[in-house]
């Protein structure tokens, strides 16, 4: 019942986080596209310049000031909740998802850190993250803004590679994606709301704006905008273990960061010129590359046939009330003198999958944590195992993403057998 209501909750955070991210990230692209688009040639007295869209089977006439209309309007409209809403369900998500069950889903299998002591790393890092990354922008630093944003940069990767070292890949990914998106939000609501407070105040009392805010929110809202594409990449990064599941996942993070802000870039500039049209071919070939690199081993490297697997029953405790972080995947073991392609018997395998995977992935899970099949996957059957076998090489034989948080302690050999199975072709006779 409570593995039930967790998932509604899950769902509903969820939809609401996708809902106001959509609603933020959609009006900040558009006004993007507004700025580098306005037509700014003879504008209207008192104008920057002016557009005409048709959307919806409308035409409409947009005007941007210079400054400030000489009255001001009754009604001005402010983007800013979408924004908070986005933070605010960000953080109710990383709650439900990894907070919850922090040995289960944010802490590696094996970690030393206690669940509490993972949750307080997480939370503490948001807003770590916050202080040093408005540090940097206030400090001469913010003079220097390619300097900047390469440092940035650097002190981000070095955050997921941290993480990585602690965290889970999935939770070590979403953190990285929870700390820029508290910087996003941060920006908003300390910098860039201010700035637009204080200009609307000098207007409405006939002063002149001290340009020293806009400056300011002007950096932080370029920040926000190559922030966009690597943090949308997080939030799906889940669904490709082959990213975060690696055992270099901060690297390859790294790899698709430099994509995405690449091709950011040329989408900020192509109303200019297109002098960085070269950033798509460019990214397309990173991602390509990335692709290459995280690809399946070659099969001889991969099929190291163990010549007897040793089952390792569960300890009783292991699945009871107290689950408890598992011990770190032994070494692989020795090839020394495995028989080269040994077929492997399926009995074996369905064993481990009995074993290791189907406590959870059952039509009636035995452990307490789940009231249905996670994900909808199911090893009851030889037939379901067969089926999915594809999906259990990238969940637990390339990575070791699976068992989550390796909380039935399967071992390397085990993981092993599977792979050498599913090389010769998946076979349950
Ligand atoms: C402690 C419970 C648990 C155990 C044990 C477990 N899993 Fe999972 N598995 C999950 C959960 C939860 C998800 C679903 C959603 C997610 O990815 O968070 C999942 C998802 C999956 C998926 C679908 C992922 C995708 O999106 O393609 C596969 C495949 C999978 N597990 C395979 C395995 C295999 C193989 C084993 C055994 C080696 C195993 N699991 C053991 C809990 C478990």
């Amino acid at each position: 019942m409570e593995a039930h209501l967790l998932e509604w909750l899950n769902l509903s955070v969820r939809w609401v986080h996708m809902i106001t991210g959509v609603a933020w990230i959609g009006a900040s692209f558009y006004f993007v596209w507004l700025e580098n688009n306005l037509n700014r040639v003879n504008p209207k007295s008192g104008l920057a310049g002016d557009l005409w869209a048709i959307h919806g089977g409308g035409i409409y006439h947009l005007e941007k000031y210079k400054l400030a209309p000489p009255t001001m309007p009754d009604n001005l409209h402010w983007f800013k909740w979408e924004a908070y809403f986005t933070w605010m369900s960000g953080v109710a998500l990383l709650c439900v998802v990894f907070y919850l069950n922090p040995t289960l889903y944010l802490l590696a299998p094996g970690s030393t850190l206690s669940g509490t002591e993972g949750v307080l790393l997480g939370i503490g890092s948001l807003f770590a993250g916050w202080f040093i990354y408005s540090f940097l922008c206030d400090s001469a630093l913010g003079k220097r803004p390619a300097l900047l944003g390469f440092i940035l940069f650097v002190l981000l990767i070095a955050a997921a590679y941290g993480f990585s070292k602690v965290f889970s890949g999935r939770g070590a990914y979403l953190h990285v994606g929870a700390v820029i998106g508290t910087i996003m939000v941060g920006n908003v609501f300390r910098i860039i709301m201010p700035a637009q407070r204080a200009l609307v105040a000098a207007i409405a009392e006939n002063r002149t704006p001290d340009p020293a805010l806009p400056a300011k929110g002007l950096l932080r809202s370029r920040h926000n905008n190559y922030f966009t594409l690597p943090v949308l990449f997080i939030m799906i990064s889940n669904h490709f273990p082959s990213t975060y599941g690696s055992q270099y996942n901060w690297l390859i993070l790294a790899g698709i960061a430099v994509a995405a802000v690449l091709v950011r870039h040329y989408f900020n500039t192509r109303h200019n010129s297109q002098k960085y049209a070269w950033t798509l071919p460019v990214g397309a070939l990173a991602m390509i590359s990335l692709a290459y690199v995280t690809g399946p081993k070659p099969v001889t490297e991969v099929a190291k046939a163990p010549a007897a697997i040793e089952y390792q029953p569960l300890p009783e405790t292991a699945l009871g009330g107290g689950l408890k972080p598992a011990a770190p995947a032994e070494p692989a073991a020795a090839p020394a003198a495995a028989p080269a392609q040994a077929s492997i018997d399926f009995d074996k395998v369905h064993g481990v999958i009995q074993e290791r995977c189907a406590v959870c992935h059952s039509a009636k899970p035995t452990s307490p944590l789940f009231s249905t099949a996670p994900a909808g996957v199911m090893f009851d059957t030889p037939a379901q195992i067969q089926q999915q076998a594809a999906r259990i090489q990238a969940q637990a034989v390339a990575s070791q993403i699976m068992p989550l948080g390796n909380i039935t302690q399967m071992t390397q050999q085990e993981r092993d057998l599977i792979g050498t199975w599913i090389n010769q072709g998946a076979r349950t006779n």
